[in-house]
């Protein structure tokens, strides 16, 4: 089903199919609106679940210090709350990449397999974080669509700029949606997330990784290290696509993950 709400209040999510469950994280700043294309395409042989992250689209901001572990254990109780105890397929793109990582290390044992597009996985450096710290100081005084502008150059790729005007109007439209408490409150959790490389060793799953060939934000190079420290990942660039791949370009994004969940039935 569309747009339902946790029985706490806290996460909007979409629920839509049967099958093996695959929970799908969105990116900043935007919600799980961007996962339109996954599920149209994979609802008719699986259980989807797209859900806002804490702050983002329906669900509520943090009212504790923001951190992706919350993010993480709200992923962990809205399955508790839908009593699925299969174990899932989680799948998550840039900033829902991290919040994969933070469920790697906390609830490792209800994974089935992992997808990490467009993500890395090391914390951010002294840059990374004043460049936070500018974007939070930035937001506080400005729109969702404003921190959107800031980040497009890098968000979309310079083939979508040019020839698919309609995708990054719809990735406007998103962002446009987001609050201010909310994209802050995701700048903090980002900023202060740990580096996740000593989870790597950890991950027992099978593991797709997946980057555009001109993502800016998170490049093939990322990607490469990424997949060569996970064991048996398997790593697949996307032609002609930045960092928003799933958006950028959903066929071939959906043709790798097909693939892979294929694979995983078998
Ligand atoms: C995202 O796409 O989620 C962000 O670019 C992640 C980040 O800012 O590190």
């Amino acid at each position: 089903m569309r747009n339902k709400i946790s029985a706490r209040g806290t996460i909007s999510f979409d629920d839509v199919g049967s099958g093996q469950p695959i929970v799908l994280l969105h990116a900043f700043p935007l919600s799980r609106v961007m996962w339109a294309p996954q599920l149209e395409a994979f609802q008719s042989s699986y259980r989807v679940i797209a859900l806002d992250l804490r702050g983002f689209g329906g669900s509520v901001a943090f009212a504790e210090t923001p951190s992706l572990d919350r993010m993480a254990d709200d992923v962990a109780d809205l399955l508790d709350e839908l009593q699925i105890r299969e174990r899932i397929v989680l799948g998550g793109l840039s900033m829902g990449g991290y919040v994969a990582f933070a469920f790697v290390r906390r609830h490792a044992d209800r994974l089935r397999g992992l997808i990490l597009a467009d993500t890395k996985v090391e914390a951010d450096n002294t840059e990374g974080k004043a460049n936070r710290d500018r974007l939070i100081a930035f937001a506080a005084q400005h729109t969702g669509r404003d921190v959107l502008e800031q980040m497009l150059p890098k968000l979309v790729g310079p083939e979508t700029m040019e020839q698919r005007p309609e995708v990054v109007e719809s990735i406007r439209q998103i962002a446009a949606s987001q609050t201010s408490a909310g994209i802050i409150g995701a700048l903090r959790a980002m900023r202060d997330r740990p580096d996740s490389v000593p989870s790597l060793a950890a991950i027992a799953v099978p593991t797709l990784v997946m980057v555009g060939e001109q993502d800016a934000l998170t490049p093939p190079s990322l990607a490469e290290t990424l997949a060569a420290r996970i064991r048996g990942a398997k790593l697949v660039r996307i032609a002609g696509s930045g960092h928003l791949a799933n958006l950028e370009k959903p066929a071939e994004f959906n043709a790798a993950v097909r693939s892979f969940l294929v694979e995983l039935k078998a």
